[in-house]
């Protein structure tokens, strides 16, 4: 009976802020590692509990009506109204209904898939997630291109798009979204009040411009939920990032699960610098005790999860 461990102890894991990648030393891609099909499924079993990607992935348009109230998940007091242009992009079926893929990559934002050369590998995965509309084009090499899924924090907008100020910056957007080409465009919409208007200015982009993308705003229950199995498993994330919301909801369709870009740690197991994001020059925020993130505590969930075959996580070059 193989046995879940992701967390040994039994006291809430506290965050180390020092740089831990010494202590996380991950084999080379190219090492011995062997999926442990068991594992992976009692994984999915045990997260079926708590959610369910087919279902959580979207609100569906017969659940919601023009008008409705939402209360935020992380802002309770406030409030939004479901806007037209919202319940126009509500999908009516699942984008996930009845899906099963082989293999599944996650690409996290990490730098240290900077030179990693993993992009083929990535792209040879049946079904591809990326986060936060991070750009591929000009790192095709090392990230690849496929795209599958692709989710969209509301602060995209303001961090990588000017929070469209002038027609330029719409323009990027657009060429962006145009880009995904009929893959899902996950927007968290629901979590904080911050993103209000940026998601009703990319709902009204997609609908004005007839852009081809399979849009999916999550479940208001999903980040609980997450949360939940986490905790169940001695994992006590505040608020779980992009890169573990996906892991979680993978288990569901995915028979074999690649992590790329998981690394929130600015050095390399070399000792060697790593950016915090492949593609900007965004710093260590999640060290600041503002943040709500505890990536170096999922990272190590992650890891053991690695090590016992229920995912494998790519941290150095691929062969
Ligand atoms: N990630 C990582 N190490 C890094 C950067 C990112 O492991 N140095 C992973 C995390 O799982 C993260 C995912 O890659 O969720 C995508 O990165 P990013 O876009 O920064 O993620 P968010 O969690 O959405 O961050 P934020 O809330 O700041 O938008």
């Amino acid at each position: 009976r193989a046995e879940v461990v992701i967390n040994g102890s039994s006291s809430p894991a506290v965050v180390d802020r020092s740089n831990e990648s010494i202590k996380h030393n991950i084999q080379p891609a190219s090492a011995k590692w062997r999926h442990n099909q068991t594992l992976s499924l009692r994984i999915r079993k045990q997260i079926l509990k708590f959610l369910d990607a087919e279902k959580d992935i979207s609100v569906l348009k017969g659940t919601l009506k023009p008008g409705d109230i939402i209360h935020y998940i992380f802002d309770r007091d406030s409030t939004m109204n479901v806007s037209q242009n919202l319940y126009d992009l509500l999908p009516r079926t699942s984008p996930l209904k009845n899906k099963h893929f082989r293999t599944c990559a996650i690409v996290g934002n990490s730098g240290v898939l900077l030179n990693s050369g993993c992009g083929q590998e990535i792209d040879t995965h049946s079904f591809v997630i990326r986060c936060n509309l991070a750009p591929v084009q000009e790192y095709g090499r090392d990230v690849g291109l496929k795209t599958d899924l692709v989710t969209m924090n509301p602060s995209v907008i303001q961090r990588a798009f000017e929070d469209l100020v002038n027609a330029t910056w719409r323009e990027k957007l657009l060429q962006r979204l145009r880009s995904l080409n009929g893959s899902i465009l996950w927007i968290p919409a629901f979590m904080a009040r911050g993103g209000k208007e940026r998601v009703e200015w990319v709902n009204e982009l997609i609908l004005k411009h007839h852009v081809n993308v399979r849009t999916a705003y999550p479940s208001l229950r999903l980040l609980h939920a997450v949360r939940g199995y986490w905790l169940t498993n001695k994992v006590h994330i505040k608020r779980p990032t992009t890169g573990l919301l996906m892991y979680t909801l993978a288990t569901r369709f995915c028979n074999q699960i690649y992590l790329y870009g998981f690394w929130p740690f600015p050095l390399d197991q070399n000792q060697n610098p790593v950016k915090y994001h492949y593609y900007d020059s965004l710093k260590y925020g999640y060290t600041s005790q503002a943040s709500p993130h505890t990536m170096p505590l999922e990272f190590k969930a992650l890891k053991s999860l690695h090590e016992q075959g229920a995912l494998k996580l790519t941290v150095g070059q691929c062969d």
